[in-house]
């Protein structure tokens, strides 16, 4: 790879409604012409697409289809994730990131193209296509309870949700307590892992799987009624750069909100993206099974579900079949 790649792509991002001259960024860089020319032919092998005009200078003027660590970087130059890890195939994301975490104590982002066993809550397989979705893990420590992961999971759903609806106009919905849901059928899961010792949790390993650009044929026939993308609800392709941008933001943004805030102050924004309220559910919970309605969200995260003999049940996590 060209030594000079990333500074040379950092600067067209940056300048990306302006031709740069080979000079001009011959000058910035302190190197030849040439070498910035090979530069720019890596990165077209990479995917990008770079318009070269006489007298003018280069422009880019598309990026590449898969995850590009360089642009990733680039993207992220502000982010608290400033360890990026992305692959082109991995078993999990989140089997990875418990690997990373060891020899890692600052917060880490683990992506890949592909993952051949991506797994979700109760074990169940995870299906993570090439250039549709997005399959991420990330690592966080904060210094919290055990009791405050519940919590958790409700500030990261508002945040996946927003960016979602930001990004794509389209209504995002949260079933609590890990899934988002867009016109009554899934189309992003989270599970959240942690680490930690009798003082509570240090590592949060928080594993995200959004569909984005998935065709009806991108999903096994045993989902198709249940799963869906961004692309099969708005008719377009979405960006992923975009997207990925958009929700770490957002992320950082409710992950901030989380270790500064009791949830009680986001609650109603939160009941606002739910899909739960005023309908009849089975819910699942280990061994317990019941139906009923979600009549209240404690502000520890604790759902309350009052059952058609007027029975209320306390629920920290549970199964929800819409
Ligand atoms: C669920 O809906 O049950 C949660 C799905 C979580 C899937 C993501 S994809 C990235 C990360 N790696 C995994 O193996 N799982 C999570």
């Amino acid at each position: 790879m060209s030594k000079y790649k990333k500074d040379i792509l950092e600067y067209l991002m940056m300048h990306k409604d302006d031709y740069i001259s080979g000079q001009k960024l011959a000058e910035q860089f302190n190197v030849s012409r040439t070498a910035i020319w090979k530069a720019i032919e890596v990165l077209k092998t990479q995917g990008y697409s770079v318009e070269s005009i006489k007298n003018k200078g280069y422009r880019i003027t598309s990026v590449p289809d898969h995850w590009d660590r360089d642009l990733l970087s680039y993207l992220l130059t502000d982010s608290i994730f400033q360890k990026q890890f992305v692959y082109e195939e991995v078993t999990s994301t989140q089997t990875v990131a418990h690997e990373l975490l060891m020899e890692h104590d600052e917060p880490l982002l683990i992506l890949s193209e592909i993952q051949t066993v991506g797994r979700g809550r109760f074990k169940r397989p995870w299906a993570s296509k090439r250039d549709t979705g997005l399959w991420m893990s990330l690592v966080l420590h904060p210094n919290i309870s055990y009791q405050q992961i519940a919590t958790f999971n409700l500030f990261i759903s508002i945040a996946i949700a927003e960016a979602i609806k930001n990004v794509t106009q389209l209504e995002p919905k949260i079933k609590w307590p890990n899934d988002v849901y867009i016109n009554d059928k899934k189309v992003c899961g989270f599970l959240t892992e942690i680490n930690g010792d009798s003082d509570g949790v240090h590592t949060i390993i928080c594993g995200i799987g959004i569909n984005i650009n998935h065709t009806i044929e991108d999903f096994d026939e045993s989902i198709r009624d249940t799963a869906t993308s961004f692309k099969l609800e708005s008719k377009k392709e979405t960006d992923r750069y975009i997207f990925i941008k958009a929700l770490i933001d957002s992320i950082e943004h409710y992950y901030e909100a989380f270790l500064s805030q009791p949830f009680k102050e986001l609650k109603e924004i939160y009941k606002g993206y739910s899909m739960i309220w005023d309908r009849t559910l089975r819910y699942t919970e280990g061994n317990k099974q019941i139906y009923g309605k979600a009549v209240d969200l404690k502000d520890d995260g604790v759902l309350v579900v009052l059952d058609d003999t007027g029975e209320r049940h306390h629920f920290i996590s549970a199964d929800i079949e819409v």
